[in-house]
């Protein structure tokens, strides 16, 4: 049985956007929990993907959470516009807003939840005044930017330092905040990962690479075996 507290999270950055709502359709059929929505502005990173007219385009296909990970600099003005556009969650890197307290404030007054995302070498303690704003936090285990990178092994020791404070933070306010982690997850380091402390995963190269000619049923076969995977932790 797989662990009702544990989601994944495919990322549409690896889709074939060319059939891109028959591609949330499938994904969401094999078992996704949530989409994740990679929005890069060739600015904050070397990089350009889509914004919330593609988002509105594919709200109405999926009744699934869209997990809106905005790599963009500056933030605040592209709030509202996700949030109109049909976004559920909505997370920023810190170091791109002028006002990271406002900006959290901006994403829950426009209705979806908002958390802050870590680059591999941003610290923790960008967490220290705003944890009662923020409704999950994520890692990057790979610098943003690219799908199809290869997991970066120090973000498990900080793995274990953001379930540490998020586990304080639970014990003395009863409020729980996820723990997301976003690059190069696959089947074969998921449960490591998920022992670590992540209870939300991001894979875009994992599940998207994963439907070929020979195999149709890839989406189902990968989500699975994640699943199989994270119920042995
Ligand atoms: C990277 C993006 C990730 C990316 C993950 O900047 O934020 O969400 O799509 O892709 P994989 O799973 O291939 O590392
Ligand atoms: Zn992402």
């Amino acid at each position: 049985m797989s662990n009702p507290s544990y989601r994944i999270a495919p990322s549409l950055l690896s889709a074939d956007f060319a059939r891109l709502g028959a591609e949330v359709t499938d994904v969401v059929a094999s078992g996704a929990d949530w989409l994740h929505f990679d929005v890069m502005d060739n600015h904050y990173v070397p990089n350009l993907t889509i914004g919330p007219l593609v988002c509105e385009a594919i709200r109405p296909v999926t009744q699934a959470p869209i997990d809106v990970h905005l790599m963009v600099e500056p933030v605040d003005a592209l709030v509202p516009m996700f949030a109109k556009a049909g976004a559920n969650i909505i997370t920023f890197h810190p170091e791109a807003s002028r006002h990271v307290d406002r900006t959290l404030q901006l994403i829950r007054d426009n209705g979806c939840q908002a958390g802050l995302v870590f680059n591999p070498a941003t610290p923790l303690n960008w967490l220290d005044h705003v944890m009662d704003k923020i409704d999950l936090i994520m890692l990057m285990s790979v610098n943003p930017g690219f799908g199809g990178q290869q997991f970066i092994p120090e973000t498990l020791a900080k793995l274990g330092a953001a379930r540490a404070r998020l586990d304080a933070y639970e014990r003395q306010t009863g409020r729980r905040i996820l723990l997301e982690i976003d690059g190069g997850v696959k089947p074969a380091n998921i449960a490591e990962i998920a022992a670590a402390g992540a209870d939300t995963f991001v894979a875009g190269s994992a599940v998207f690479g994963a439907r070929r000619a020979e195999d149709p049923h890839g989406y189902d076969t990968v989500i699975a075996a994640m699943r199989t995977a994270l119920a042995a932790v």
